[in-house]
């Protein structure tokens, strides 16, 4: 009898708590430990003085990346193509932050010059010394289906989003092992841990990450070299306009809608920088249904694959471009 009612009571307790949990996880924009930490953990002023290359800085998530690191007071380089768009990062920058001019370097960057990733940490180093901080954000999405996207753009962009960011890694690292210190952020997606329809190459480009920067993290750990992996859930940002389709030489061209459910960039930038303040492993920034999608696959992957099975593609997709 006594069995039965313990058997009850258990029932119950893990009831109450499911439910707690999931209503938590429907009002919340990250994940639990980064929520924790945004609220008891270390600040983003911690990061104050540290040198922090960011790549992909001439809009979205990079540009107001650097925003929230030049108000900790962080001396930054600033990596893309178009320059002109890194000055008005930079004057941005010096007006909002606690930097001057002397503290931000624009390093103007296609990240498909693969020969000149070495060149561009070289210079870094004589401007400032040291680089505490590498966050790989550049990147390019994608809006096709797998069937219909040419090899050509699955080769062009395993080049943009995963080969480049192997490359510009492997150019600091010789660095940060000799000072037996350092960080590499990599801003990946939450499509780097669930498949996700219209957009195989894109998941197959952030998975490939998420397992290269996995073994990393551990091979560095003597070095006293850390990775962050970011995976963020729909943002506000330029990337639907660049986005590959399935055709090579095309883009997608879209602008994001006010309405859609997104993120905002200052808010997945502001949560970024405390992952990074934090020294954390990994992070996910999004709503849900996202957010609750990526816990089911970290935590249930059968039961999320056959739930994807039955939503289908095209209300996944609806989801994941805000309009659920
Ligand atoms: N927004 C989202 O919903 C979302 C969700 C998950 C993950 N992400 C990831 O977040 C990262 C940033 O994207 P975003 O959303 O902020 O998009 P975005 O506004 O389009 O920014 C992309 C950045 O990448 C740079 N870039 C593109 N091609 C480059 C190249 N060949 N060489 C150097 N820089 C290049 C762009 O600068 P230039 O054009 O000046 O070179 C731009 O600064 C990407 O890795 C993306 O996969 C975004």
């Amino acid at each position: 009898m006594d069995l039965v009612i313990l058997c009850t009571v258990s029932v119950l307790i893990l009831t109450i708590l499911l439910i707690g949990f999931l209503g938590l996880i429907f009002v919340i924009d990250c994940d639990l430990l980064l929520l924790w930490k945004s609220k008891f953990g270390a600040k983003t002023d911690s990061l104050a003085g540290k040198v922090v290359w960011i790549t992909g800085a001439s809009s979205g998530i990079g540009e107001f990346l650097a925003y929230k690191l030049a108000e900790s007071g962080c001396q930054l380089v600033l990596s893309a193509r178009r320059v002109n768009e890194l000055q008005r990062v930079k004057s941005e920058c010096i007006l909002r932050g606690r930097v001057k001019e002397d503290d931000v370097l624009v390093l103007e960057i296609d990240v498909l010059d693969f020969n000149k990733h070495t060149k561009a940490a070289n210079k870094i180093l004589s401007h400032f010394g040291k680089i505490d901080i590498l966050v790989n954000n550049a990147g390019r999405s994608q809006r096709a289906l797998a069937a219909e996207t040419s090899i050509e753009v699955d080769r062009e962009m395993i080049e943009m989003n995963t080969l480049s960011v192997l490359s510009l890694t492997k150019a600091v690292l010789p660095h940060m092992m000799e000072r037996k210190e350092g960080h590499i952020v990599v801003t990946s997606s939450v499509a780097g841990k669930i498949g996700a329809p219209f957009s195989a190459t894109y998941s197959a480009t952030k998975f490939a990450l998420q397992g290269w920067f996995d073994a990393l993290r551990i091979e560095q750990k003597e070095n006293n070299i850390n990775v962050t992996m970011v995976c963020p859930g729909p943002v506000f940002s330029n990337l639907l306009q660049h986005a590959f389709t399935g055709e090579a030489g095309t883009t997608y061209n879209r602008d994001m809608q006010a309405t859609e459910k997104r993120i905002t960039t200052e808010r997945c930038a502001e949560l970024m920088a405390i992952a990074m303040a934090n020294n954390m492993y990994e992070v996910w920034i999004s709503f849900s249904p996202p957010l609750f999608f990526t816990y089911l696959t970290q935590y249930s992957p059968t039961l999320a694959r056959w739930i994807a099975g039955i939503v289908g593609m095209k209300a996944i997709h609806k989801i994941r471009e805000g309009n659920a």
